[in-house]
């Protein structure tokens, strides 16, 4: 049974192609919008080698209303929207501000002004841990306070929950669901699809596999003096395909009713803190392989802990984080294997 068509804006991206697969063996349609600047094409392969189906895919920017406009024209039975679509380097936003309050809010902005014009009733936005800055008390719940932004990108994310909030609260017909992703690590069990970084990777596991299969002589670890058990950082990192089927589930409370409210925000992540060290631990063990690190100075900015309480989305949205931490960095380590395979890297 055919349940609707949803956009999924970004959908070429990490989260995205793997949430595009869910939707698909969900027995959703999809089409994708992405211009292309943080992925490519062959990602859209991927998803046909998993799902047998090939999603609908415009090349385009979000934050061009004509394009925008143009594609709601043509497919002018999509419920529901899932939100990817962003910049997302929290470094880069530093020095190019402009670029990722510009994206990121006129991306958002003209997907809110146009959704009640085509009558889509369902909004997903993928929101961050960010937003609790270094929090007083961990696990964070969705009432934790909300700590002033420390980078552009992540005072993007706050603004726009504050911008879902107010136009779902002026009375317009949508509802929406915001995520809070923790750490998103891992890949597609297949291999088919998985986390392609530009450049000299800042993120953990990309540094970590890119390490292990030698493309990059070590992985350093910033800090083992915080004052954490082993005194290096402590982060929820949550498997992408678990993050990837709560995509599915919010539009499903949004689309068949489930809930009365108009808004809701929930927390996705393991509700486990793990520490670098201990993550650099498991990759070993669950793989096989060394990875060579070694201890460097603090990276200025990073948060000392954090980490989820899940239990909204345990108990309300009926999701939970159900992949092993070995599973998710054996599958980090295949999709490294597959891209060396391929001669992307
Ligand atoms: P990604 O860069 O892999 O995917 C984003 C996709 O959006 C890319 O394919 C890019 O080409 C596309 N895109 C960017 N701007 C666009 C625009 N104006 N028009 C059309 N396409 C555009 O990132 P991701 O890791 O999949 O993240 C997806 C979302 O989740 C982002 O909003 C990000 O901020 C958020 N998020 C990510 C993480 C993380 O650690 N990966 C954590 C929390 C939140
Ligand atoms: C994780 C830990 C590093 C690289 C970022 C964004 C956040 C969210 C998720 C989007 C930290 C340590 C890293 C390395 C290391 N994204 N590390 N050596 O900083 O938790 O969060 O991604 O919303 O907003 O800030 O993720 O993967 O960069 O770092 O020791 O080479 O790994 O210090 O403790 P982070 P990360």
């Amino acid at each position: 049974m055919n349940k609707g068509r949803i956009l999924v804006t970004g959908g070429t991206g990490y989260i995205g192609s793997h949430t595009t697969v869910e939707l698909i063996n969900a027995g959703y349609s999809v089409v994708i919008i992405d211009n292309l600047s943080n992925s490519n094409r062959e990602v859209l392969d991927g998803i046909k080698n998993i799902t047998g189906v090939m999603p609908d895919f415009v090349e385009a920017d979000c934050t061009d209303m004509v394009a925008l406009t143009a594609l709601f024209d043509k497919y002018s039975d999509i419920k529901g929207i899932i939100n990817f679509a962003a910049s997302k380097a929290v470094g880069e936003s530093m020095y190019k501000p402009i670029l990722y309050y510009r994206n990121n809010l006129n991306t958002l902005l003209n997907l809110l002004d146009l959704m009640p014009k085509y009558g889509v009733k369902g909004f997903v936005f993928s929101s961050s841990c960010t937003v609790y800055g270094e929090p007083d008390v961990n696990p964070v719940t969705e009432k934790s306070p909300i700590k002033k932004a420390t980078s552009p990108y992540g005072n993007t994310k706050q603004i726009s929950e504050d911008i879902i909030t107010d136009v779902v609260n002026s009375g317009a017909p949508i509802k929406s669901v915001i995520l809070r992703y923790f750490n998103p690590v891992g890949a597609h069990p297949s291999a088919e699809i998985g986390e392609l970084p530009n450049g000299v990777p800042q993120n953990l596991i990309p540094y970590l596999t890119q390490t292990a299969i030698g493309i990059r002589k070590e992985l350093s670890v910033f800090g083992d003096d915080y004052d954490t058990p082993d005194g290096s950082c402590i982060r929820d990192f949550i498997n992408v395909v678990d993050l990837a089927k709560a995509h599915v589930m919010a539009i499903e409370r949004m689309l068949e009713d489930k809930s009365d409210k108009k808004i809701e925000i929930f927390n996705l992540g393991t509700g486990v803190g793990l520490s670098v060290l201990e993550l650099i631990s498991a990759f070993e063990r669950a793989t096989g392989v060394k990875v060579p690190h070694k201890i460097v100075g603090r990276r200025a900015g990073d948060i000392v802990k954090v980490w989820a309480d899940p239990t909204l989305a345990n108990t309300v949205l009926g999701w939970k984080a159900e992949t092993s931490i070995e599973d998710t960095m054996r599958s980090a380590w295949n999709w490294q294997v597959k891209l060396r395979e391929r001669g992307v890297m």
